[in-house]
């Protein structure tokens, strides 16, 4: 697994990491069982990132990889977390106070003294371009609770304004072949400062598996039943924003596209992941087949995997399908 250095904090992530918010709640029933084997069929296949955050099952989800590494010394694994939505995403809530009890039981759930990396979880714009969120942020670095921090962002402009910040470790950010936008000026400004990307829901929650028709369902208790519309949080986290049947067409699009034996979640994957500024992919997982799958698309360019020609067919079919929709929003 090709591994990258993570801005300039020292460590390298691999380009294929691994989201763990499946592994909390929101996404139908996960066992603790089949949790931990997904994280650890991970790490064997070489992925030594682990995306999760605080309210992913309401710290289920780092509890989990907490356990996972404690049991697994010399992993080599970069856990990046987020902060900030266990309360409502209101300015006042973002103080220093806030975040240092944000982190410490972050860092009891993880069973670790320093955070690796605390990503602030879709802050509202007021916060993202607050001097004082940089000053709070500074001094938790400066006293050990955290190693390194970054933001998870859910639009372009908010990422550019994180990126200008001169501490700042990452950008998160949903970028895929039905999310384009970032390709503009996000990915070129990061990779001008320094800043590492991870490109969220990579795979459009599933659609750019493949594998869903019309007639899928998913359980009540699945985001992708009960966010369709943004009803619970930012529509844009489920599916990337694509109503579901214009996200089947495009998909089917793409993947009639591949040659044989490539499928189209490897595709995507390795596509995100040669796209210049981006540091890593970070696909969600709920089985060890999935995360499995997830880790080896890296090897598809070293396998002569044809990522010119199918950006290509990409480009054709965002802006013949998804632009108008997707790209003024977000
Ligand atoms: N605001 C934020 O900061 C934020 C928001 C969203 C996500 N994230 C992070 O980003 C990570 C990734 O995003 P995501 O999980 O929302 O979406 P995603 O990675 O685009 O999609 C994950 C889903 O894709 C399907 N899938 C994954 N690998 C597959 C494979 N090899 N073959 C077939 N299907 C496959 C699974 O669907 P099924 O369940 O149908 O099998 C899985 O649940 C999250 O886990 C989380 O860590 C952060």
């Amino acid at each position: 697994m090709q591994q990258r250095a993570l801005a300039d904090t020292g460590r390298e992530v691999s380009v294929i990491g691994l989201g763990t918010w499946q592994l909390g709640a929101d996404w139908g029933a996960v066992s603790e069982d089949d949790a931990t084997a997904v994280l650890a069929a991970s790490a064997d296949r070489g992925v030594t990132l682990f995306d999760t955050a605080d309210v992913y099952g309401d710290g289920r989800s780092e509890s989990l990889i907490g356990r996972f590494l404690a049991a697994n010394p010399g992993h080599g694994i970069t856990v990046a977390t987020k902060m900030g939505r266990r309360m409502p995403q209101t300015p006042q809530n973002y103080t220093p106070e806030n975040f240092r009890a944000w982190t410490d039981r972050s860092r009891g759930n993880l069973g670790v003294d320093t955070l690796d990396l605390v990503q602030l979880h879709c802050p509202p714009t007021e916060v993202i371009e607050d001097d004082a969120t940089y000053a709070a942020l500074d001094a938790l670095v400066a006293d050990g609770t955290v190693a390194a921090y970054g933001l998870s962002v859910e639009t372009c402009a908010q990422a550019l304004a994180a990126i200008a910040r001169p501490n700042v470790t990452n950008v998160q950010i949903i970028f895929n072949p039905f999310r384009l936008k970032p390709l503009d000026e996000v990915l070129p400004a990061a990779e001008a400062a320094g800043v590492a990307v991870f490109a969220r829901v990579p795979l459009a929650s599933g659609l750019l598996s493949g594998k869903y028709t019309s007639s899928t369902t998913f359980a009540p208790d699945d985001h992708r039943s009960y966010n369709r519309h943004g009803e619970a949080f930012d529509r844009g986290e489920t599916f990337s924003g694509v109503d579901f049947e214009v996200g089947l067409t495009a998909a089917h699009r793409l993947a009639e596209a591949l040659p044989d034996g490539v499928s189209l979640p490897a595709a995507t994957l390795a596509w995100i992941a040669s796209q210049p500024g981006v540091t890593a992919a970070i696909p969600g997982a709920r089985s060890v087949a999935q995360a499995t799958s997830n880790a080896d698309a890296a090897t598809l360019l070293d396998r002569g995997f044809d990522v010119i020609a199918f950006d290509a067919v990409v480009r054709d079919v965002y802006d013949e399908l998804l632009r108008e929709a997707i790209h003024p929003l977000w």
